[in-house]
């Protein structure tokens, strides 16, 4: 193992959506959520994201308050952190918002998967292969130490989510509790994957609450162990 620590940051419905059914569908901003968000980033050195995401969303996220920038410049980190797309078929379409935004971008995915890639993402991102069929995250880990990376933010979907708990690599959550329900069977959830069996799911204890207005901030620490 690494001394990377990663913080998975996650918002979700009281009914544990991460999105509506639609996720195009336009939702009111959250001016206390996004501030949570754009904090938790402005104290990494990579965002983990997976190619769900990046497709569903079109971007990465950026750190534009003055203050937090220039808490980075005195720790010495770059103004923005590198993004870090995870993807096994490398389905990233290069017009996405994403390729054009001023931030590092990593794709890690697998030896397999970079033998068949179109040539023109190699100008558009540092690509990785780490493991041959399937990613190895020891290896994705060590690359990163290697890098100089020190303290990274998950930032989902739920497929990568379930990916990093069952690998172990999460250390502590920031889960948000958007005060309200979008239902739908087929929304997607923090954790999606196979699911655990309960007696080997990850064990949570809680370390910080938060509440603004009607939203809950809630910081679980992993419990060695588990998973
Ligand atoms: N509310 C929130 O906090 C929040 C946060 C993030 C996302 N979301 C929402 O979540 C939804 C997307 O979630 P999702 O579960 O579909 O997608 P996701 O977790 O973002 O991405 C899943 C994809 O990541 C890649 N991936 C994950 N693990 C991998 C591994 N070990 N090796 C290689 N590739 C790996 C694969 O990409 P390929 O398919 O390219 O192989 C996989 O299909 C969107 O609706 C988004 O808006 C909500």
């Amino acid at each position: 193992m690494t001394a990377i620590s990663t913080t998975l940051v996650v918002a979700m419905t009281v009914d544990g959506k991460i999105s509506a059914v639609d996720p195009q569908a336009p939702r009111d901003s959250d001016s206390a959520d996004q501030a949570h968000l754009e904090y938790q980033v402005s104290l990494v050195d990579l965002i983990l994201v997976g190619a769900g995401t990046i497709r569903a969303e079109g971007k990465t996220y950026l750190i534009s308050n003055p203050e937090l920038l220039a808490q980075r410049a005195v720790r010495g980190q770059p103004s923005q952190p590198v993004t870090c797309v995870v993807s096994h078929s490398l389905d990233l379409p290069l017009d996405l918002p994403f390729f054009n935004q001023d931030v590092r971008r990593w794709v890690l995915t697998t030896r397999t998967s970079l033998s068949s890639i179109h040539a023109s993402l190699y100008q558009k991102a540092e690509l990785v292969a780490l493991g041959e069929e399937a990613l190895d995250w020891e290896l994705a880990y060590a690359f990163m130490a290697e890098r100089g990376i020190h303290k990274v933010a998950a930032l989902g979907g739920g497929g990568l989510n379930a990916e990093l708990l069952n690998a172990g690599r999460i250390d502590d959550l920031w889960v948000t509790v958007w005060p309200v329900i979008y239902g739908g069977k087929r929304a997607p959830s923090p954790v999606e994957g196979e699911g655990f069996d309960p007696r080997m799911a990850p064990h949570l204890q809680l370390v910080e609450t938060r509440q603004v207005g009607s939203e809950l901030f809630l910081h679980y620490q992993v419990l060695s162990g588990s998973s």
